[in-house]
């Protein structure tokens, strides 16, 4: 494709709601998870690129582009066998970032989306026959997995990256074992500097029908572009996993404990199955006249109402 039509095909597009309808010219669509290159193409467009490189390359969508944009490449597979003269057989769990990735300007990422989404590719989209490779695919690893392996990796990179160079990922949502978002868990190094939502067309959910759908369709990807900021300092956010007893919670008041506590028993419940509930827990540690406390919430909360015996409950 003459690289003036896809300028002009880019800045037509040029916002935060990227919607390309077809996939372009490039790469495969054969290959499981391929995307569209019009995204590479707007990522090269939009940032001036001048040298791309891209793990996790695939079916060449991205080596295919920067023929056309004129620009030059490098790629990274766990395939053994790459697709084009352009992309590397490298592990990106066990190998070090290969030598010709250095100065890069952009670096762009399409990992699997983890094992939930049944997306495999060693053994599936090339051969496997140890196994071997199938313990290094991230489409094999299992969410939690997935993202500690994928944030390494991330991290790995990022380290090899010039100052001033920029990394884009697309990644996405999966509804499979759960809600999984692939931009709350992953590690964000250097400065965030875009949030762009890919559109997501033909997705297969498209042509089914549900006779109760109680989810919102997931439509869109997204692509996350980060800026190495400078040559040593390394700053990034890393999501973490939190959870507490709202007993022992500074931020939950008195109100919150006594209703968790009810809730938690379930039924009419007297003062001492209230206190017994909370006792020991840092918000009657912390207060001398905790049971008090309990007595006077409950008397001066409309969420609460006793009858003559003194058993509370939760309002209807
Ligand atoms: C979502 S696909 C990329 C598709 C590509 N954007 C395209 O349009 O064809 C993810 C790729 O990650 C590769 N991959 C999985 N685990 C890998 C690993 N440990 N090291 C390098 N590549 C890996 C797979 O072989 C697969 O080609």
């Amino acid at each position: 494709m003459n690289r003036n039509d896809i300028i002009a095909r880019c800045q037509q597009n040029d916002s935060t709601l990227l919607s390309f309808e077809d996939r372009g010219p490039w790469g495969d669509r054969k290959w499981r998870g391929n995307c569209s290159g019009w995204i590479q193409a707007f990522l090269m467009w939009k940032y001036h690129t001048k040298k791309f490189s891209e793990l996790f390359a695939g079916s060449g969508t991205g080596y295919d582009v920067t023929k056309d944009m004129g620009i030059s490449y490098v790629g990274a597979d766990l395939n053994p066998n790459p697709v084009r003269p352009g992309i590397l057989n490298v592990n990106a769990v066990t190998d070090e970032v290969p030598e010709e990735f250095y100065g890069a300007d952009q670096i762009f990422m399409h990992p699997p989306y983890g094992a939930e989404i049944k997306i495999p590719y060693a053994g599936s989209m090339y051969k496997d026959p140890t196994g071997e490779l199938s313990k290094s695919d991230l489409g094999q690893m299992p969410w939690d997995i997935f993202m500690k392996t994928l944030n390494e990796i991330v991290m790995k990179y990022y380290s090899a990256m010039e100052p001033g160079a920029r990394m884009s990922i697309l990644m996405g949502d999966v509804r499979r074992g759960g809600f999984h978002s692939m931009f709350t868990d992953i590690v964000k190094p250097g400065e965030l500097e875009q949030v762009i939502i890919k559109a997501q067309h033909n997705c297969v959910s498209d042509g089914r029908t549900y006779t109760n759908r109680n989810f919102v369709p997931i439509v869109h990807e997204y692509i996350m572009v980060l800026k190495k900021l400078a040559p040593y300092l390394i700053n990034f956010q890393l999501p973490q996993k939190y959870e507490m007893d709202t007993r022992d919670s500074k931020t939950s008041t008195w109100r919150d404990v006594v209703y968790a506590a009810l809730k938690k028993i379930g039924r009419n419940a007297s003062l001492e199955e209230i206190y017994s509930e909370i006792e020991g827990h840092e918000k009657a540690k912390s207060n001398m006249n905790w049971q008090a406390k309990i007595r006077q919430t409950l008397q001066m909360s409309n969420l609460f109402v006793h009858d003559s015996r003194g058993v509370w409950a939760v309002a209807a």
